[in-house]
């Protein structure tokens, strides 16, 4: 047993062990230099980064991280702070196992059918085991401690477009605990019916947003799919323009399906009429997928001629809970 030697004027001596006062690591910061790490560059700031469509093209199953491990500067895969997203291909009959680090994951059916069979560890809120079926145009969010399998169906290939908030759980150091909603599949008929009852209501052509946003029974304060996931199925209609707003959250876009000539413009700066001060260009690709970064003022544009579809995932259910959202339109905004 350690005996304390400390006669009252120098440091502690524990006797048997190895001096230790504790004080190694700390550090002290002078306030002026370090109140804006971002701003001083100590951490990176989000990019604005775009993932064609040929990643996931041709045969081969495979998951194909979005990572931006480098430039945000962690050692583990991340497209955002808080967020991994990844495309995942499925030869015909093919099935790729998941069991993420993870308290959400949600998935875009892009293309083909099959099922997902998940066995959770947790199993106290729902069924311990059961399988989703989907199809195009199908979301499927999964909680906590679910060991999934994805199948394609024989009859073709499958591409899944895939977000989780293991970047998050990587950060904090910690493994996932209890479930917090269950397994949740948003259908792509009934998807579509509510975002077209949007898209007819006749405020529709004032409204800075044709979209619907998905939402879980478990989340009725922070309305959105999981307790810290955000997701929009968005249609960007003929000649309109999405006036800019800003947000806390960052985006993950997916664009599911657009002509060229869709685009978002970013900056940090609005000019007197409200339009983006020098903004970057993105040009949206159907199957690509962006990161808008957090605080970034955007707009989106469609001068393809046909309507455009989006699906912006967001670390919003977190930032909602925090308080922290902090979304503003223009003042035409909407
Ligand atoms: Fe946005």
């Amino acid at each position: 047993m350690a005996i304390d030697a400390h006669d009252g004027a120098g440091p502690t001596i524990l006797v048997g062990e190895a001096t230790e006062d504790w004080a190694g690591d700390a550090r002290f910061h002078e306030y002026t230099a370090a109140a804006d790490p971002v701003g001083s560059g100590a951490i990176s700031r989000v990019p604005i980064e775009q993932f064609p469509a040929h990643l996931h093209h041709g045969p081969g199953s495979r998951v194909v991280p979005l990572d931006l491990s480098g430039p945000l500067g962690v050692d583990y895969p991340a497209t955002s702070p808080a967020l991994l997203a990844a495309f995942v291909v499925l030869d015909p009959g093919d099935t790729c196992a998941t069991h993420p680090d993870a308290t959400s994951e949600l998935y875009v059916v892009l293309e083909g059918t099959g099922s997902s069979t998940f066995v959770r560890t947790s199993p106290d809120r729902s069924p311990a085991t059961g399988t989703i079926p989907w199809g195009p145009g199908d979301v499927v969010t999964l909680p906590a401690g679910c060991t999934t399998e994805h199948t394609a169906d024989p009859a073709g290939r499958a591409l899944l477009y895939r977000v989780t908030d293991a970047p998050l759980l990587a950060y904090l150091g910690v493994t996932p605990g209890t479930p917090q909603f269950a397994p949740t599949r948003y259908a792509a008929a009934t998807s579509r019916a509510r975002l077209a009852e949007v898209e007819r209501h006749p405020d529709a052509a004032d409204r800075n947003r044709v979209s619907i946003l998905l939402g879980n029974v478990a989340h009725p304060r922070t309305l959105t799919a999981t307790h810290t996931l955000w997701a929009m199925l968005g249609v960007l209609p003929v000649d309109r323009v999405q006036r800019p707003h800003r947000h806390q959250s960052v985006a993950l876009d997916l664009i599911t399906s657009c002509a060229p000539g869709c685009y978002t413009l970013v900056g940090s700066r609005l000019d007197e009429r409200g339009d983006i001060v020098d903004p970057f260009r993105v040009d949206w690709e159907s199957a690509g997928a962006f990161v808008t970064p957090p605080g970034l003022w955007h707009s989106h544009h469609n001068e393809s001629g046909s309507p455009a579809y989006l699906v912006p995932i967001q670390d919003a259910g977190l930032h909602t809970y925090l308080r922290s959202l902090d979304i503003r339109f223009t003042a035409s905004g909407g």
